[in-house]
């Protein structure tokens, strides 16, 4: 028996294999409430319009709410005969209201009926990861606050750099972060079009009102030309983008705490609720959240690669190869979902263990820079000469297997006869990033005004 919503010109129907290629419905059921507004805004437009009769519409308005209330309820039945959410939706409507069912898809294609509800779909999760990262950073800014003054080592090529403060150091993912929620923002801002009534590729003949349904959806306009609105995938691709360079600033911040809470380091104490045991070694704290959010980027890139490879070469307009992009997004989303939750708990219950912290920022020669611009701003050395002076001295101190600020002051005389009591000052790491005032830099003072930018932001 062929098709009942596109058989016509069909002896026969589908090879079982056809179908089992050819059905989303699994997966794009996620769109059902999507696919129900959508409708319900085409059908009201469609009556207002003089297109369908008003009790027409009023049937499928209600036939719509009770569909609705049947997926909900988890009482609908979906048949992969009928492919995909948009007719499992129709085919239902059509068994309890009848004949009306049969005029909601006037002046409407599939074409522009998925691209309305994965739009609609892609929004909401856009509207998620921000909310998400809004709480990431709030995690983050109270630990900020605590540690404004935490004095830790800073690294490059993790190997001890200079000083720096916890607080700064939270502060830099905030911005991260910040970004990530500002991209997800101008991606939202570029998809608000609405594709409702580009039908299939062409527009119609009927005299629809593309302004009211983008309204009623939420769209802040119709898309103005109906073959891109039904060919391009560009708002999901972007979703995809900023998603995966959310992921890879999640990856790096749960290295750090995969580094930072290992016995060697100890920097952090992550709690209980967010770490695992060994099932052979009785003493493990593993940090398991960590690692796997560490590793979700794999997923989030991985869909949006594979996106690109679907979209890439595809003439316009539509083309079934277009179905692919449902499930990608799907999955990148969920994935991206709970690794921001699951940061958001690790970072507000993670504990900063103040004394390792300051103790390694001691470690490792840190104020070397502070000396150097000592010799350059009390002695009136060039910079290079005062870095090769201080180089010699670290040299010197490694030797003895000291510290910096443990040379005495004949030792460091020996090197440069410049030298004299005051560079003791600089030694220290609180001296050091006290010292760091510049605009942005490591000071318990800059570290605090960026946090009430920040919280003057976020309100
Ligand atoms: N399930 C399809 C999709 O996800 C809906 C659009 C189908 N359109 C068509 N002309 N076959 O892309």
């Amino acid at each position: 028996k062929s098709n009942a919503m596109w058989g016509g010109r069909f002896a026969a129907g589908p090879d079982a294999i056809m179908e089992a290629i050819n059905a989303s419905v699994d997966f794009d059921k996620r769109l059902a409430s999507q696919d129900i507004a959508g409708s319900r805004a085409h059908a009201a437009m469609l009556a207002r319009q003089g297109i369908l009769s008003d009790n027409d519409a009023e049937a499928i308005r209600k036939g719509l709410l009770t569909v609705l209330s049947e997926i909900e309820a988890g009482e609908f039945t979906f048949s992969t005969a009928l492919e995909d959410i948009h007719m499992n939706v129709e085919a239902r409507l059509k068994e309890i209201i009848g004949e009306p069912a049969g005029r909601l898809h006037t002046a409407r294609s599939r074409n522009d009926q998925v691209a309305t509800d994965f739009k609609l779909w892609t929004r909401d999760q856009i509207d998620a990861a921000i909310s998400g990262l809004e709480a990431l950073i709030r995690a983050l800014i109270a630990q900020a606050e605590a540690g404004a003054d935490w004095v830790m080592p800073g690294f490059t090529h993790l190997q001890t750099a200079q000083p720096v403060t916890w607080g700064h150091h939270m502060m830099a993912y905030v911005e991260m972060f910040g970004r990530d929620m500002s991209r997800f923002a101008d991606a939202r801002a570029r998809m608000n079009e609405s594709p409702l009534g580009a039908a299939a590729l062409a527009g119609t003949g009927f005299a629809i009102d593309r302004h009211m349904t983008a309204e009623a959806l939420g769209f802040d306009r119709p898309a103005a030309n109906s073959l891109d609105a039904v060919a391009d995938r560009d708002f999901a691709l972007e979703f995809l983008s900023s998603a995966s360079i959310c992921a890879m600033h999640l990856s790096r911040f749960a290295e750090e705490l995969v580094i930072w809470s290992s016995a060697q380091f100890r920097f952090v104490t992550l709690s209980d609720r967010f770490s695992t045991g060994s099932s052979i070694m009785p003493q493990k704290k593993n940090p398991d959240a960590a690692e796997l959010i560490r590793a979700k980027i794999g997923r989030i890139v991985g869909a949006m690669i594979a996106l690109f490879t679907v979209m890439k070469g595809l003439p316009l307009a539509y083309s079934k190869d277009m179905q692919e992009d449902k499930e990608q997004v799907f999955d990148a989303a969920d994935t991206l979902m709970l690794a921001l939750a699951a940061m958001t708990g690790m970072v507000s219950d993670m504990t900063a263990n103040v004394d390792k912290l300051r103790a390694a920022a001691a470690s490792g020669f840190s104020t070397a820079t502070d000396l150097a611009d000592w010799l350059v701003r009390e002695a009136g050395l060039p910079f290079r000469d005062a870095h090769h002076v201080t180089g010699a001295l670290v040299a010197m101190a490694e030797t003895k297997g000291v510290d910096l600020p443990d040379l005495t002051l004949a030792e460091m005389r020996s090197v440069h006869d410049a030298i004299t009591e005051g560079v003791y000052d600089v030694l220290t790491v609180e001296n050091s990033v006290a010292s760091r005032t510049s605009y942005g830099g490591t000071a318990p003072e800059q570290v605090r005004a960026q946090i009430a930018r920040w919280k003057e932001r976020l309100g």
